[in-house]
C-alpha cells in the first residue's frame, strides 16, 4: 500500500534512521510507512519475525531503505541487540516509536490472572522502559533525535475489565514525562500519543455488540485507523514539532472530550 504526502513531506525523514517497535501490524506497520514514505531508514521489529520481514520487504520495494529485526520487547537483551542491530545496519538511530504492545483479557480486577497482568505490564509498560533504555545512548550518540511512545486513550482514563492495560498505559504516560525532563536539554524530545480505539489487528476479538459500544464512545462515530495515528505520531518525530516535549497527545475521535 502507498502513502501519498504533500510533495513538502517527502523528505522530511531524509538522512534519518528510525526504530518502530511492534512495526510489523497496525499502527506500527502505518507508521513504518509513513516514515518511509518521508525518507527514513526504517527498522522494523516485531517479535513476530516473519510479518517483520514481510513489512521490510513492502518498505524496500517502494524504494526505502529498510530492514527487520527479530525482537521481544519484554526481554532487555533482545532490546539491548536490536538497538545495536540497528546502528550496524544504518550506522545510527536518530528516531523511535515504542509501539508494540497487547491487550489482554476483559476482566475485573479481582479476577484478573496475575500472569496476565504481569505479561501485560511486562509488554505494555516495561516494554516501554527497556526500550528507552537502550534507544537513548544511541540517540545521544547520533547527535539527538525524538522519541514517540504510544500509550492509549487509556493513558488517561479508566476502563472497566481492563486494569492491567489501562494501569500500563498511564505508566507510559509517566515515563514519558519524566525521560523528557532528562534528555530536553540534550536535543532529544520525547513524547507520547493517545490513540483512541483504532481498526487494528489489536481489536480482532472484538465485534457485534462489544465493537459498537467502542464506536459508541467516539463521538466521530468510528473507530480510528492506523493512518490517523500515524499522522501525529509522525509530526511529533518531526522538526515541525521541535518545541513539544514531554507531552501527550490523544488522536481520540473526541473520546476524551465528553
Ligand atoms: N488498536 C487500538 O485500539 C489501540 C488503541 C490505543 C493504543 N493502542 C496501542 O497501539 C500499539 C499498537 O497496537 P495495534 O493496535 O497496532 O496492535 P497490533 O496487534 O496490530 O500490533 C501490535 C504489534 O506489536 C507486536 N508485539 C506484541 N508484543 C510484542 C513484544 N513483546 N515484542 C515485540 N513486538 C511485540 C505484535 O507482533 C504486533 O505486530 C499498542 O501499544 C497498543 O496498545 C492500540
Amino acid at each position: 500500500m502507498s502513502t501519498h504526502l504533500p510533495t513538502a513531506y517527502e523528505a522530511e525523514f531524509a538522512g534519518k534512521v528510525a526504530l518502530v517497535t511492534g512495526g510489523a501490524s497496525g499502527i506500527g506497520l502505518a507508521l513504518s510507512r509513513r516514515l518511509a514514505a518521508s525518507g527514513a531508514a526504517v527498522v522494523v521489529a516485531d517479535h513476530n519475525e516473519e510479518s517483520a520481514r514481510k513489512a521490510a520487504a513492502e518498505l524496500e520495494a517502494t524504494g526505502a531503505r529498510a530492514a527487520a529485526v527479530a525482537l521481544d520487547v519484554t526481554d532487555p537483551a533482545s532490546v539491548e541487540a536490536g538497538v545495536r542491530f540497528v546502528v550496524d545496519t544504518f550506522g545510527g538511530l536518530h528516531l523511535a516509536v515504542n509501539n508494540a504492545g497487547i491487550g489482554g483479557p476483559s476482566l475485573p480486577t479481582g479476577e484478573y490472572g496475575i500472569e496476565d497482568w504481569n505479561r501485560v505490564v511486562a509488554t505494555n509498560l516495561s516494554g516501554v522502559f527497556y526500550s528507552m533504555r537502550y534507544e537513548l545512548p544511541a540517540i545521544l550518540a547520533a547527535g539527538g533525535g525524538a522519541v514517540v511512545n504510544i500509550s492509549s486513550i487509556l493513558g488517561t482514563n479508566g476502563f472497566a475489565g481492563s486494569p492491567a492495560y489501562a494501569a500500563a498505559k498511564h505508566g507510559v504516560v509517566g515515563l514519558t514525562k519524566s525521560a523528557a525532563l532528562e534528555y530536553a536539554a540534550q536535543n532529544v524530545r520525547i513524547n507520547a500519543v493517545g490513540p483512541g480505539f483504532i481498526d487494528t489487528p489489536l481489536l480482532r476479538d472484538t465485534d457485534g455488540p462489544a465493537r459498537d459500544h467502542l464506536v459508541s464512545l467516539h463521538p466521530a462515530g468510528r473507530l480510528g485507523t492506523s493512518e490517523e495515528v500515524a499522522e501525529l505520531t509522525a509530526f511529533l518525530l518531526s522538526d515541525r514539532a521541535s518545541f513539544i516535549h514531554g507531552s501527550y497527545h490523544l488522536v481520540d475521535g473526541g473520546y476524551s472530550a465528553s
